[in-house]
C-alpha cells in the first residue's frame, strides 16, 4: 500500500468513525428526551394554564395549572377561611381542643390536596387571647401517624409540651401567654418540613395587656407553601418531598387557599384602621408583606408590641415569624395585598382589601 493509498483509508475511517459516533449521540439525546418527556407527564389531568408544563431540572411544577373552566369562577364558588380575628375569651384560661383529622382540602380553584388538618382544615383555627392569659391545649390525634403540636407563644419544655401523640392519643398542656404579638403554631413532629408542608399550623394573637388603639376591622392571614406530586385536579394531590426540599411550591397561600380574598375581598371603610396579623408557617419561604396603593402606618415587626416602625412599604415576615401591620386607607378603592416576592403572587399568594365597597377589577 502507497503512502497516499494509507492516509485515503485512515481519513474514510475516521469518517465513518465520527459518523457513528454521531448517530450514537444523536440517539443518546433522543432517548434522554423520551425520557424527560415521560417525566414531564406522569399525570394525564386536564390543564387549562400553560404554566403547567414548567419543568425545571427535571423537577415537574404545577404551579397555576387548574381544570378546565374559569378559575375565578371556581374561587368564587369556594367559602373563604375567615379571616377576621375572632373575639377574646372572657375566662383566665382559655381551654383549645385540636383534632388533628387527615383530610382532602381545597387549595387553588379546581386543586384539591390530601392534608393533615388541625380541626380539619389548614390553617387551623385562631386562637385569641390577652396577655396574661392561659391557653389550655388537648391536642387528639385523630390521624394514621404520630403528631404533636408547638406554640410559639409558649415559654415551654418543647421535649415534654411538644412531644408525639401516637395515633387514638391525647396530650394537654397549658401556658401562660406572657408575650404579645401574633405567632405561629404547627406540628413539630419529624420531618417536620413534610408535616408543616402538608398543612399543620395555625396563628395565635396575644393582645398586649394595654391594649393597641382600637381598629374597625382586625384580619388574620397564615401565609403558606404547598408542594404538590400532581395537578390535583382530577385526583386530590400529596406531598412531593423533593421539591419542599428545594423549596419550590406549585401554590403559595394566605389562609390556605391561593387568591381566596380577590374572590372574596376583606373589607374596610375610608378613613378607617384596618389591621393584619400576619403569621408565617412556611415551612420555607418569607412573605414580605406589603398593600398596593398605601403604605403602612404602623408596623409591629416580628409581632413586637412595644416599638412599632412608621411610615413602611413593606415588611419581611420570616418563616415560622409573625408582624402587625395597620393601614388607615382615605381613598375608597380595590387595595391588593401581597407578598411582594412577586413569584408568590403569581402561585396564589395576594388577596383584595375593598376600601368602600367599590365595584371594579383590581390591578394585581
Ligand atoms: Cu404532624
Ligand atoms: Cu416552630
Amino acid at each position: 500500500m502507497t503512502y497516499a493509498k494509507v492516509s485515503l483509508t485512515l481519513v474514510v475511517l475516521s469518517l465513518v468513525a465520527a459518523f457513528t459516533a454521531a448517530i450514537f449521540a444523536l440517539d443518546s439525546v433522543d432517548a434522554a428526551r423520551s425520557a424527560q418527556d415521560k417525566q414531564r407527564s406522569p399525570a394525564t389531568e386536564p390543564m387549562a394554564h400553560e404554566a403547567a408544563s414548567t419543568a425545571v431540572g427535571g423537577v415537574q411544577s404545577y404551579a397555576g395549572a387548574t381544570p378546565a373552566g374559569n378559575p375565578d369562577t371556581i374561587a368564587a364558588s369556594q367559602a373563604p377561611f375567615p379571616a377576621e380575628l375572632p373575639p377574646l375569651h372572657a375566662g383566665r384560661v382559655l381551654p383549645v381542643r385540636i383534632t388533628l383529622k387527615d383530610v382532602t382540602v381545597p387549595i387553588a380553584p379546581g386543586v384539591r390536596y390530601r392534608a393533615w388538618g388541625f380541626d380539619g382544615g389548614a390553617p387551623g383555627p385562631v386562637v385569641h387571647v390577652r396577655q396574661g392569659q392561659t391557653v389550655r391545649i388537648t391536642l387528639t390525634n385523630g390521624g394514621a401517624i404520630p403528631h404533636s403540636i408547638d406554640f410559639h407563644a409558649a415559654r415551654i419544655a418543647p421535649n415534654v409540651a411538644f412531644r408525639d401523640v401516637e395515633p387514638g392519643k391525647s396530650i394537654t398542656y397549658s401556658f401562660r401567654a406572657n408575650d404579645p404579638g401574633v405567632f405561629v403554631y404547627h406540628c413539630g413532629t419529624k420531618p417536620v418540613l413534610a408535616h408543616i408542608a402538608n398543612g399543620m399550623y395555625g396563628a395565635i394573637v396575644v393582645d398586649p395587656a394595654k391594649p393597641l388603639p382600637p381598629s374597625h376591622h382586625q384580619y388574620v392571614l397564615v401565609a403558606s407553601e404547598w408542594y404538590l406530586d400532581s395537578p390535583g385536579t382530577s385526583e386530590p394531590a400529596s406531598l412531593d418531598m423533593t421539591k419542599a426540599r428545594l423549596m419550590m411550591p406549585d401554590w403559595v397561600t394566605f389562609n390556605g387557599y391561593a387568591g381566596q380574598y380577590k374572590a372574596h375581598p376583606l373589607e374596610a371603610d375610608p378613613g378607617h384602621l384596618v389591621r393584619f396579623y400576619v403569621a408565617n408557617a412556611g415551612p420555607s419561604l418569607v412573605t414580605a408583606f406589603h398593600v398596593v396603593g398605601t403604605i403602612f402606618s404602623r408596623v409591629y415587626p416580628e409581632g413586637d408590641m412595644t416599638h412599632p416602625l412608621t411610615g413602611v412599604q413593606t415588611s419581611d415576615v420570616p418563616a415560622g415569624g409573625g408582624a402587625v401591620f395597620e393601614v388607615k386607607i382615605d381613598q375608597p378603592g380595590l387595595y391588593p395585598f401581597v407578598n411582594h416576592s412577586f413569584a408568590s403572587v403569581d402561585m396564589g399568594q395576594v388577596g383584595i382589601l375593598n376600601v368602600g365597597d367599590v365595584e371594579g377589577t383590581a390591578s394585581h
